[in-house]
């Protein structure tokens, strides 16, 4: 480890994802390993702007972390403290503020752990000078440059368990149950879950529904002599020529909440089929509970590596998997960029084939 490098910061910013704790444990081991002190910062970029946020990591607070939900360091998920631009008076005294706050705390490097909002900070601040490593986290999976996000896999396997116990229920009743997934504009997790549990039609942000199309694929189902229906909705798939439905809409302090589309296409359906349907919101249940072993391994992976492009002095970019490797990728190529389900991907194709109506 290079001698100038000592202290480590870390902090964990936006919605929490399960592997976040996976993450933290691996960059404290491979930092103490390597002779570095880490220094965990509370509450996302909060504990990097307000000095009692601060607190130092050692071995003795990894036991049993490995397998929890959540954050030890805490997080938040109050938007961009940059606001919409980043050059801003106000923008350029919160990253002046921070970047004090480093040097008091003594620190020589920052990991950030982070969806694209907190990497874009992250990037705002490596911009001026701080030096950084991200690593990208999401249970959205709708990072560009990474094939996979942690978190991503345990939200699938959540979402696929509540599917299948769905099939149970649905059945019984002869019933349309629809069931809404989490994944902002992009329908990873619907599309993945959805082939995973076996589901019927499944609807995602990157095809424009037709309704008409999922009541047609019901009522042929019905005619080959099937007595349920499992529909998957992305909280952010819309209909065709309408527009996402919102929860709460967007302030300066918050983006827009996403969600209620499942009960709107549970209704419509019902409407369409005469058959009954049924809306379950998974919500944060896919955010909650302990990381998926796959999801343990990558979070290690990047914990891992995060310490060693430190101990390279490698600023200024993400850890990000390449299968089989993990690899850095600069912010710049990550910042304001989404990553959507491609149309002609095999993953798309396979839902196709398998019969899966996609409501196109
Ligand atoms: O980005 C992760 C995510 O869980 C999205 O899937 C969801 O739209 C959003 O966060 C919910 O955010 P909050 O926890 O702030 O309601």
């Amino acid at each position: 480890m290079s001698a100038s490098i000592r202290r480590l910061g870390i902090l964990t910013g936006g919605g929490d994802a399960p592997g976040l704790n996976a993450v933290i444990r691996a960059v404290v081991k491979a930092a103490t390993r390597g002779g570095l002190e880490c220094v965990g910062l509370e509450d996302g970029f909060d504990g990097l702007i307000c000095p009692t946020h601060a607190r130092v990591l050692t071995l003795r607070d990894l036991p049993g972390i490995l397998r929890l939900g959540g954050t030890i360091l805490g997080t938040t998920n109050r938007g961009n403290p940059l606001g919409k631009r980043s050059d801003t008076i106000e923008a350029d005294a919160y990253i002046a503020r921070g970047i004090e706050q480093f040097h008091h705390l003594r620190l020589d490097a920052l990991i950030v752990i982070g969806g694209d909002g907190t990497l874009a900070i992250a990037h705002e601040f490596h911009k001026r000078g701080l030096p950084l490593v991200g690593v990208p986290k999401t249970i959205d999976n709708d990072i560009v440059e990474t094939a996979r996000s942690f978190g991503f896999d345990s939200a699938v396997s959540c979402a696929t368990e509540a599917i299948d116990r769905l099939h149970a229920t649905a059945d019984a009743h002869h019933r349309i149950m629809v069931v809404e997934v989490m994944g902002r504009y992009t329908g990873w997790i619907g599309l993945h879950a959805g082939i995973a549990g076996g589901a019927d039609a499944v609807l995602i942000p990157e095809i424009p529904f037709c309704l008409q199309r999922v009541a047609g694929h019901i009522a042929e189902r019905e005619r080959c002599g099937a007595r349920f229906s499992i529909v998957v909705v992305s909280e952010g798939a819309c209909p065709a020529g309408g527009t996402r439905t919102v929860a709460v809409a967007a302030s300066a302090a918050r983006e827009e909440k996403l969600g209620g589309i499942g009960e709107r296409v549970s209704a419509e359906l019902q409407k369409l089929t005469g058959k009954e349907s049924r809306c379950d919101v998974l919500g944060h249940l896919q955010r909650g509970g302990s990381p998926t072993s796959d999801d343990r391994v990558l979070a290690s992976r990047f914990g891992a590596f995060a310490v060693e492009l430190v101990g390279r002095k490698e600023f200024g970019v993400m850890t990000a998997f390449r299968p089989p490797d993990v690899v850095a990728v600069p912010l710049d190529h990550v910042v304001g960029r989404t990553h959507p389900v491609p149309l002609d991907s095999d993953l798309v194709r396979t839902a196709r084939a398998i019969g899966i109506c996609l409501g196109d």
